[in-house]
């Protein structure tokens, strides 16, 4: 098991360059199974969710190489001989799940684990399965799997099970069903229509890349999509887009505690009511160039703010228990309603320990500013539960061990390395 050790107050300045996002990079590696030929995806985070998705890919025997030193990886989904995502997987990561839209598209059928609730809540896939019926699957459950398959009488087209263009009205935004339905249906017969669809920056981010291989997708970005199938994908050289979440962590850190942080790769329009939540709090957010932010900590004291999480282009719930730091030292009563998971507050018990003033009444959490934080042994709760405690670290007096650090090292890559690129004081101790 490994922990930081942080010792608080450092003053961080200089660059840091936020890596691909981790949210688009293990959609893009299921989506590669999709392809025909060899795949080239460049800017992969080193990140341990990666790991998973390359692990998953191999147990359907996909040959997969991961250069980590240029963040480049390499997938040749021509020997693809399996359709089952095994529980030892999904349990560890739960986007495993989305091999099942490109697997049920390529073989006609799917077989994969149910993922199980989490630390941040239920997180149910039915509206996955739901967009999958509505494609003309059909699914059953046994001895804790999911299986899908198209009905062979039906669907024949060349020799292939084939999925059938529909209209798929989602009963909520997920960005999960959005995605595995979008790559279903890139091999469906006719027209497919997602209603309601998610509009994370993620969505246009697999809908190019699907594109770059030869799909015929309308209107990722926004509320419906539009999907025509297409016989076969090839394979493509595709760069995956910087993680607007791991940008919000070091934009967060700055605030908190810098000297003109200047972080690279920072894309302001895909972070658009974040940042305008900081600059509410009295953060100024500047850019010398469309691609970064620069970010000193206020000379003022911070300004509390009312924040409710929503799915795009709504607060990010990812970046709630960042925020969440600067707010428990920001004078005054600060208010976040959490609407997307239920169970996303458990880092409250956490920074409480560490003199924060928090209490939770629903699904809301009552924040009453406090002049500082101290340091205190602490737990990651879940990846962002995990780097709000190394922000809190940073910016509390004296010493913060962070235990359960596994959970922030699925998400953020080289996390203490570029904090520590900066001037922050944390080490990595594993025992
Ligand atoms: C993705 C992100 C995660 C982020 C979340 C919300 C990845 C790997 N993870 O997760 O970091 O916090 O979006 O922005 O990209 N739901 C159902 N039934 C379903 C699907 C979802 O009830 O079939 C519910 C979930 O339980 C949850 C909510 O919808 O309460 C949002 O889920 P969804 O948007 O699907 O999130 P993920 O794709 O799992």
């Amino acid at each position: 098991m490994s922990r930081y050790i942080i010792n608080g107050g450092n003053t961080l300045s200089g660059k840091v360059k936020i890596s691909g996002a981790k949210n688009s990079a293990l959609k893009l590696i299921a989506a590669s199974i999709l392809a025909d030929s060899r795949v080239t995806l460049k800017n992969v985070p080193d990140i341990e969710d990666v790991r998973t998705m390359v692990e998953v890919l191999r147990t359907l025997n996909v040959s997969v190489v991961f250069n980590s030193s240029n963040n480049i990886l390499e997938i040749d989904p021509s020997t693809i001989n399996s359709f089952e995502a095994p529980y030892e997987l999904v349990r560890k990561m739960r986007a495993s799940v989305l091999v099942a839209g490109p697997l049920l598209a390529k073989f006609g059928e799917v077989k994969v684990a149910i993922p199980g609730g989490c630390n941040i809540g239920a997180r149910q896939i039915d509206i996955h399965l739901k967009g999958f019926e509505e494609l003309g699957a059909k699914n059953f459950i046994e001895h804790g799997y999911i299986n899908c398959s198209i009905d062979s009488k039906k669907s024949m087209h060349a020799g292939r099970r084939k999925l059938a263009g529909a209209t798929i009205n989602l009963d909520f935004p997920s960005r999960g069903a959005t995605e595995n339905l979008m790559m279903a249906a890139t091999l469906a017969e006719g027209k497919t229509v997602i209603n309601n669809a998610a509009r994370e920056k993620e969505i246009p981010d697999l809908a190019n890349f699907l594109i770059s291989m030869g799909a015929d997708i309308k209107g990722a970005g926004t509320d419906s999509i539009t999907i025509v199938g297409v016989r076969s994908l090839n394979g493509s050289v595709y760069s995956i887009m910087p993680d607007s979440i791991e940008a919000g962590t070091f934009i967060t850190a700055a605030g908190l505690c810098g000297k003109k942080v200047e972080i690279e790769d920072a894309i302001r329009e895909n972070m658009e009511i974040f940042c305008l939540k900081l600059r509410e709090a009295g953060i100024e957010l500047n850019s010398t160039s469309k691609n970064n932010i620069v970010v000193s900590r206020p000379k003022k004291a911070l300004r509390p703010l009312n924040i409710s999480t929503l799915p795009y282009p709504g607060f990010p719930t990812d970046l709630q228990p960042i925020i969440a730091v600067p707010l428990s030292i920001a004078p005054g009563v600060s208010i976040i309603t959490e609407n997307v998971f239920e169970n996303r507050f458990m880092y409250v018990e956490e920074l409480n320990r560490m003199g924060a003033n928090i209490k939770i009444e629903g699904h809301h959490a009552v924040i009453n500013g406090v002049k500082k934080l101290s340091g205190a042994p602490v737990k990651a709760f879940d990846l962002r539960a995990g780097a709000a405690m190394v922000l809190a670290g940073l910016v509390a007096e004296g010493t913060t061990e962070v235990f359960d650090i596994h959970h922030i090292q699925r998400g953020y890559e080289r996390f203490a390395d570029k904090l520590t690129g900066l001037g922050a004081d944390i080490k990595v101790v594993d025992d």
